[in-house]
């Protein structure tokens, strides 16, 4: 079986990382991680990732220096490390750098981020405490294609987890986070496996089986 081959790009601790090379263990996952890139030389992930004896690579965005130049050089070097890792799917899992228009055309289709709540509500940071702000009652995570606007794009796939009167954003977050975990590995595989693509018209094909209703208070 020919694999994916997938970078994941990172800036943190690598958990959703962590996740995608645990699944690629598997001999019947139709995907293999080829490289891990980091913007912070002090990510959490790189380590992780290293002990796993996945290759690494730092690229760090402040080295480039500020502004547009800045900018246009550290994707040039972004670009250049996931050609020369032959990337045919680029999964960013906590990588906090916005990315240009440009950047994202070039990957069009091929580029993909998870964002910890059921998109287009409660995009950016802080998402936890906006949830809870809000009273909302099903909370969840989003995998997506990657548009220039921030976490945005055409949606591949969602979770939703129940929150509770007691929640904190900790609380919270563990238990969308242990979602994350489970939807990001399956949303690559369906990519791997050609059951996902994104068509020409910004419309993502997809066959999709879902569960059943989540409903929170749930019916006596
Ligand atoms: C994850 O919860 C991910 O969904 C979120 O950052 C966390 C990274 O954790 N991403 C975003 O908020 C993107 N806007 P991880 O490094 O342990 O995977």
């Amino acid at each position: 079986m020919t694999k994916l081959r997938v970078a994941i790009l990172i800036s943190g601790r690598g958990s959703n990382m962590k996740a995608l090379i645990d699944a690629a263990r598997d001999e019947r996952h139709p995907a293999e991680i080829v490289l891990v890139v980091s913007n912070r030389p002090d990510a959490g992930g790189l380590s992780i990732a290293e002990a796993s004896g996945v290759k690494t690579l730092t690229i760090d965005h402040k080295s480039f220096g500020r502004g547009p130049d800045g900018k246009r050089l550290f994707e040039a070097a972004l670009s250049e490390a996931l050609k020369a890792a032959r990337a045919d799917l680029v999964c960013l899992a906590g990588f906090m750098r916005l990315l240009s228009a440009e950047f994202v055309g070039d990957w069009r289709g091929r580029l993909i981020n998870i964002h910890p709540s059921l998109l287009p509500a409660f995009k950016g940071l802080d998402v936890h405490e906006e949830t809870l702000r809000a009273g909302v009652k099903l909370a969840g995570c989003t995998v997506h294609f990657v548009s220039p606007e921030m976490d945005a794009g055409p949606i591949i796939g969602q979770a939703a987890v129940c929150v509770h009167a007691a929640d904190t954003p900790d609380t919270l977050a563990a238990r969308i986070l242990e979602q994350e975990h489970r939807l990001y590995p399956e949303c690559v595989r369906r990519i791997a496996e050609g059951e996902i693509s994104l068509g020409g018209d910004g419309l993502v094909r997809i066959s999709q089986a879902g569960g059943g209703a989540l409903s929170n208070p749930a019916p006596r």
